[in-house]
């Protein structure tokens, strides 16, 4: 860490579904940077005033920027830190971005039980949690391991069932999908590099409690 980056706290973003709404509140709470947009040509922005700089990173790679100490702290979906699995501190859930982990195949090929797709093949972009998931009910299963439009595959013959998120369930059903299984919810959560979260401390905190007291004035809103 030079000194030039103990004077910045460096806030990852990621593409995606979560970039506004992540963008959005944290300038509720005193951190923006002028220009900052998801579609901006440039990946980092900085605030000189407050010393913030923003990266935007692809959302499979935030938690490895947050691992290597690139970026002090995060903000990322539980699915996203489960599959990734990075040494990083979980420090709150920002309660946004709702979704859930599920197992869904074409209704054509719906099965009695779980345990009646064994040998089948899943296509997933998240085959950690896929793998442990179908382990953990005591099956064995070909995982596909693919980069997004998950639910292409079973459409095309690519494989039988598909791992994915869900949040409106509006991808599934407009493919003939329904869903056979819950691996786990998701929602965003605030992460932080352990080496920045000792050495700025005072910064981070103050990060933590300023999103806390937004998290709980939005439960009660
Ligand atoms: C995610 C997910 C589903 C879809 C679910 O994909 O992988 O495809 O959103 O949302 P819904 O239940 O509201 O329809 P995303 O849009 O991130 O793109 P991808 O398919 O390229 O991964």
């Amino acid at each position: 860490m030079t000194s030039n980056d103990m004077d910045y706290l460096t806030i990852a973003l990621p593409k995606g579904k979560l970039f506004d709404l992540s963008a959005s509140r944290l300038a509720k709470i005193g951190y923006t940077a002028e220009g900052l947009s998801e579609n901006s040509r440039k990946l980092v922005i900085a605030n000189e005033t407050e010393k913030i700089r923003f990266i935007i990173t692809k959302t499979a790679d935030l938690p490895t920027y947050v691992e290597y100490g690139a970026a002090d702290v995060g903000i990322i979906g539980k699915d996203v830190l489960l599959e990734e699995n990075k040494d990083v501190y979980e420090l709150l859930d920002l309660k946004f971005g709702f979704c859930r982990m599920m197992v869904a195949v074409p209704q054509a090929l719906k099965q009695e039980k779980l345990t009646d797709y064994a040998h089948m093949r899943v296509a997933t972009k998240y085959p950690r949690v896929a793998e442990s998931f179908f382990h953990g009910i005591g099956i064995q299963m070909e995982i596909i391991k693919l980069n997004g439009s998950i639910e292409l595959a079973p459409m095309v013959g690519l494989a039988e069932i598909i791992v994915d998120l869900v949040e409106t369930g509006r991808t599934l059903k407009e493919n003939n999908l329904v869903e056979v299984a819950q691996i786990h919810p998701a929602t965003a959560r605030f992460i932080a590099n352990r080496v920045s979260f000792k050495m700025k401390f005072d910064r981070i905190n103050k990060m933590v409690e300023g999103l806390k007291a937004l998290v709980e004035s939005e439960g009660k809103a």
